[in-house]
This record gives C-alpha cells, sequence and structure tokens, in this order.
C-alpha cells in the first residue's frame, strides 16, 4: 500500500462561491480517474475579494457534495495555488472549462502557475454539456431573487439546507 506522501494527486481549485453542479460533475469524473489516488478540492481564499458565503460556510457546502467520493479531500488555503501544490505533493492542477471565454481566463492562469511553479501542470477538462450554462455567479442571482426552486436545481443536494438565510437576505 503506498503511504499518503507517494500518492499520486491533483487539485481541482476554485472559490466555489458556492460550489455548483458543475463543479461536482468535473469533480466526479476526476475522482474516477484511475490516475490519482487523491483528489483535493481546494477552495482559494483571496482575502480582498468579497464572497457571498463565507469559508466556513463554502467549506460545508462542498464538504456536503463531495463526501461520497472516498478519495476526495476538500481543503482551504489562503496563499499561493502553486505552493499549496507543492505542499501537497500535487503536480496536477485540474479545471473545468465550459467555453472560449473560460479557456482564455484560466489559459492566464496556468501560464502564470507555469511559469512560477514549472513542475505543476495544469489540465482542462471540458464540462459536460449539460452544465455549460451553470455558474456560481448564476446561483447568487438566483438567490438574491429568492428564486430557490431554480437555485436548486443547479447545486448539489443538500446545499439549500446549509446556505444560511441571513446570507441571502444581505444580497
Ligand atoms: O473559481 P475561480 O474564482 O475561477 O478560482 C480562481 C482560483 C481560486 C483558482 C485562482 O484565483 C487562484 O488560483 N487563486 C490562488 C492565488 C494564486 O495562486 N494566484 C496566482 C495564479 S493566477
Amino acid at each position: 500500500m503506498k503511504s499518503e506522501k507517494n500518492k499520486t494527486s491533483a487539485i481541482i481549485p476554485g472559490s466555489f462561491d458556492p460550489l455548483t453542479l458543475g463543479h461536482l460533475d468535473v469533480i466526479k469524473r476526476v475522482a474516477r480517474l484511475s490516475e490519482f489516488d487523491i483528489v483535493y478540492v481546494a477552495l482559494l481564499i483571496n482575502p480582498d475579494k468579497k464572497y457571498l458565503f463565507d469559508t466556513e460556510t463554502r467549506i460545508k457546502i462542498a464538504k456536503n457534495a463531495c463526501a461520497e467520493f472516498a478519495n476526495v479531500r476538500v481543503i482551504s488555503d489562503d496563499g499561493l495555488l502553486g505552493s499549496l501544490c507543492e505542499k501537497l505533493g500535487a503536480s496536477v492542477i485540474i479545471k473545468g472549462v465550459r467555453n472560449a471565454q473560460d479557456f482564455d481566463y484560466e489559459l492566464k492562469m496556468a501560464e502564470w502557475n507555469k511559469a512560477h511553479f514549472p513542475s505543476v501542470e495544469t489540465l482542462f477538462l471540458p464540462c459536460s454539456p449539460e452544465f455549460s450554462d451553470v455558474s456560481s455567479t448564476r446561483v447568487r442571482t438566483l438567490l438574491a431573487e429568492k428564486n430557490y426552486s431554480d437555485a436548486e436545481k443547479l447545486l448539489p443536494r443538500g446545499t439549500l439546507q446549509i446556505i444560511p438565510k441571513k446570507t441571502e437576505e444581505k444580497h
């Protein structure tokens, strides 16, 4: 049996504000790949960025969504993604892409990460077509409109029960 240190791992990073069915599709597909023993879902915290949900709630939502996958670990970090990869011994970052706009944005980040952390590779995974319109931004808009039934269709099971009512009312 491999020790935790010798395991091959991949990181799926994001803000996950909140984690959607689109994110979950990517996580599920990566978790199934035999190439990786461990898949880290890494919630990156940018202190200068305003999120709808606080870190604790975003982690709770992500953990609830990923609970069924034995090889998936939800973690959070407020440093650089590349440094986190080094700390965890993960050599692969995986990002889901829905369209050309996502690709352009992700390509810039991948180039930056490659320039500063050359041993870490970024792989892009095209999102499944049924999730191409799903985004955290869309969920946040629906929640602000108190359209819970449509928001629920874009979220992993049990997410709405985790969302604090006072957070929604702020927006
Ligand atoms: O879900 P998002 O908002 O597209 O995720 C962006 C994220 C968190 C992956 C990105 O902002 C990030 O990697 N942040 C960590 C800080 C860092 O490493 N910055 C340099 C790479 S651009």
